[in-house]
């Protein structure tokens, strides 16, 4: 099996080649076509993924079954500034990407987001729910997903959310780095959603990659929190001493309007592949202990 991975350097890619080249990780091993796949990495130097013509020679060239396709414009705030380049990275190119898939018969895995959904409801969103973005982000990932769908026939849409992992920014690296610079840090807490570990995330998205089960998926960790909630066992599990703080959203305006719930029903992952996401405390004590190991 030939698999590529689009944004490969990023936080989710990183993980994906590291498990590729493992077979599995600490929640088991990779279906065996998986284990002994042969994965291209394409990073934004190599091959821009707005470049139509570049996209379709590429894929013909590698000729995959399998593209995971993690290259996006992840700043949310970023996209709500400059929303046409949102568009173009993450819906248009989507497009590119699905039709070359098409072409050579390959499986499309697209990595979306709970910002699709509106964040008013007050229970986990199903993957059927109606997507209401917010935010210029959310619409141009929606715009990805319908791209996906449209040009593709063997896609899979994997939804998550407030992502960690060994590589790149995210918040606990951010809230670590805070803990040990100050007495004291202060979190929102009017803002609920599923914390989750990369690992079980690419974990899920390879087991998904080796079906046929095509539709859209919710992978996040299991159990909801608010982000003081989540800043507080970060802190408590890595020993610093420094005081956490709730705050309400209004304290910190940011350009994109982040969603007050956005937890994600995982029904869809557990009828395919069975659903080992671990509790989001779980995963993130594992994660804090490595990270302890590797210093
Ligand atoms: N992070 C989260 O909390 C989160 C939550 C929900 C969903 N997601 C989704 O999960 C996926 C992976 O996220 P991540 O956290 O791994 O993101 P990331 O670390 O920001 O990685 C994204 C990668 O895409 C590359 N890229 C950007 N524009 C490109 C272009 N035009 N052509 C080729 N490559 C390009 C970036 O390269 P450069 O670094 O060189 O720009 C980067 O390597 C994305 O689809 C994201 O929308 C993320």
């Amino acid at each position: 099996m030939r698999l590529l991975i689009t944004g490969s350097e990023g936080q989710l890619g990183s993980e994906l080649k590291r498990q590729l080249r493992a077979g599995g990780c600490v929640l088991g091993e990779l279906p065996r076509e998986l284990a002994g796949a042969k994965s291209f990495c394409t990073q934004f130097d190599e091959l821009d993924i707005c470049d139509e013509a570049a996209v379709d020679s590429y894929v013909r060239e590698m000729c995959p079954d399998v593209v995971l396709h993690c290259a996006a414009m992840t700043d949310v705030d970023g996209c709500e500034e400059d929303p046409a380049q949102a568009e173009r990275v993450n819906g248009t190119a989507v497009r590119y990407i699905a039709q070359a898939c098409q072409g050579v018969g390959a499986k499309l895995v697209y990595v979306s987001t709970d910002y699709v959904f509106s964040g008013d409801k007050h229970s986990a969103y199903m993957t059927d729910d109606a997507c209401v973005p917010q935010t210029a982000y959310g619409r141009s990932k929606r715009s990805g997903e319908e791209n996906a769908l449209a040009y593709c026939s063997r896609t899979f849409i994997v939804r998550t959310a407030w992502l960690y992992g060994f590589h790149g920014k995210n918040f606990v690296k951010t809230i670590l780095r805070k803990a040990a610079g100050s007495d004291l840090i202060r979190v929102v807490s009017d803002q609920y959603g599923n914390p989750t570990n990369v690992e079980d995330l690419a974990y899920h998205m390879l087991l998904l990659a080796a079906t046929e089960r095509y539709g859209i998926y919710h992978c996040t960790g299991g159990g909801v929190c608010n982000w003081y909630e989540f800043a507080r066992e970060i802190v408590r599990l890595s020993g610093h001493g420094c005081r956490v703080e709730p705050c309400a959203s209004a304290e910190y305006p940011q350009k994109a309007k982040r969603p007050a719930y956005s937890a994600l029903d995982h029904s869809a992952l557990e009828a395919a592949v069975g659903d080992k996401m671990r509790p989001w405390q779980e995963a993130l004590r594992d994660h804090i202990d490595r990270l302890e190991e590797m210093e």
